[in-house]
C-alpha cells in the first residue's frame, strides 16, 4: 500500500552537551552536527528504507534545500513537495552524554500548509493508500477529514502532543501512533494501563501502536493486543528512534507481515538507529535490520500476545 506522508521537514541543529541547559544557565556545547530531520521526513525515510512506496508532501522553505535531496536519495518520491520563500522548519536538539535528547522546534514552512495545496496533493495522489501524519504541521485535522472523504486510510503520530490534537477528528483515524504521554492525554487518563482500554472504547475504528521507549511497545489491532520488550544496546543518540519504529512498523502491517513480525522489525530498526548519531541519518537499511535478525545479533526478543 502506498503511503502519503504530509510530514514536517526540519533542519536539525544537534548540539552535544554535558547536560541539558537549565533556566538561567549559559553553557557551551561540545559540538554541533547539522542534519536533515523532522518527524515527517524521518518517518518517510524509515518507511521507504523498510520497503514502502512513500510520497512525501510538505513545504520546503529557505535554508532547507538539503531536505528534498535527502528524501530523494533515500527512495522517497518528492514530486508532491512545494517550495516557499519563507524560512524552513528547524529543530535545536541537545543530546546529552547518555544519548538522551531534548528538542526545541521552529515550525517555519511546516506551519504554512494551505487547503488548496492539500486538495491538489490528494488529487494527484489518488484514492488508494495510507495517509501518514505527525503533529508538526498545521491543518492536521483537515487532512484527516479529507483523507477519510477520499477513502484513504490514516495514521497519526500525535507528536509533539499539544491541545490541538484533542480537536482533530480522531474518530476517523485507522492508526494511533502514540507514546505513553500522548496516549494518556488523548485517552484522558493518568495510568498507562488505562490507555488502551479507553482508546478502544472511544475510537472503535482505531488501531493503536503504543511506544514505551526503553520498555518496548504494545500494539492493539483487530481485537488482539501484542507486547514487545527492548534490546539492551548501546545508546548514542535516541533522536528519530521513534520515527524509525513507526516507519518500519507501518511497513510490516501494510505489507502482509504479522503484528509480531512488524513489531520485531520495528524494534530492531530502532535499536540500530539509537546506536548512531543524527535523525534521518541514523535510520538503518532494511538489509541491516534483516541481518541483525537473521544472526540474532541483539539477542532473543519475544512478542507476547496479552489478550
Ligand atoms: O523525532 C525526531 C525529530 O523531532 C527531529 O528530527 C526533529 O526535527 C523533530 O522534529
Amino acid at each position: 500500500m502506498k503511503i502519503l506522508n504530509f510530514g514536517s521537514l526540519n533542519m536539525d541543529y544537534v548540539y552535544s552537551v554535558d547536560h541539558f541547559v537549565e533556566p538561567g544557565e549559559t553553557m557551551s556545547s561540545m559540538g554541533l552536527f547539522v542534519n536533515c530531520g523532522g518527524k515527517g521526513l524521518n518517518q518517510s525515510i524509515a518507511a521507504a528504507k523498510a520497503g514502502n512506496e512513500v510520497y512525501h508532501a510538505g513545504l520546503v522553505g529557505k535554508g532547507g534545500e538539503a531536505l528534498e535531496e535527502k528524501l530523494s536519495e533515500n527512495g522517497v518520491d518528492v514530486s508532491l513537495l512545494h517550495k516557499l520563500e519563507e524560512s524552513c522548519g528547524h529543530a535545536i536538539i541537545q543530546v546529552d552524554q547518555k544519548g538522551q535528547n531534548c528538542i526545541l522546534l521552529y515550525g517555519g514552512t511546516n506551519q504554512l500548509l494551505t487547503k488548496e495545496y492539500i486538495n491538489e496533493t490528494f488529487d494527484k495522489f489518488g484514492n488508494q493508500g495510507l495517509v501518514l501524519l505527525q503533529n508538526e504541521t498545521n491543518l492536521v485535522g483537515y487532512i484527516i477529514e479529507e483523507a477519510n472523504k477520499r477513502g484513504l486510510k490514516t495514521a497519526l503520530n500525535a507528536a509533539p502532543m499539544n491541545a490541538k490534537v484533542l480537536g482533530y477528528p480522531l474518530e476517523l483515524l485507522d492508526w494511533f501512533i502514540v507514546n505513553e504521554v500522548e496516549g494518556k492525554q488523548i485517552a484522558g487518563c493518568d495510568r498507562e494501563e488505562d490507555i488502551l482500554p479507553i482508546l478502544k472504547e472511544k475510537y472503535p475504528r482505531g488501531n493503536v501502536l503504543l511506544t514505551l521507549g526503553s520498555r518496548g511497545a504494545i500494539c492493539y489491532t483487530q481485537g488482539e493486543t501484542y507486547k514487545i520488550g527492548c534490546y539492551q544496546v548501546e545508546v548514542v543518540d535516541t533522536t528519530a528512534a521513534g520515527d524509525t519504529f513507526s516507519g518500519y512498523f507501518l511497513y510490516g502491517v501494510l505489507n502482509g507481515k504479522t503484528v509480531p513480525e512488524a513489531l520485531l522489525l520495528a524494534t530492531t530498526a530502532s535499536a540500530l538507529a539509537i546506536g548512531k548519531k543524527g535523525a534521518s541519518d541514523s535510520v538503518p537499511l532494511k538489509k541491516e535490520v534483516d541481518k541483525i535478525l537473521e544472526e540474532n545479533k541483539f539477542g532473543p526478543l519475544t512478542v507476547e500476545k496479552i489478550n
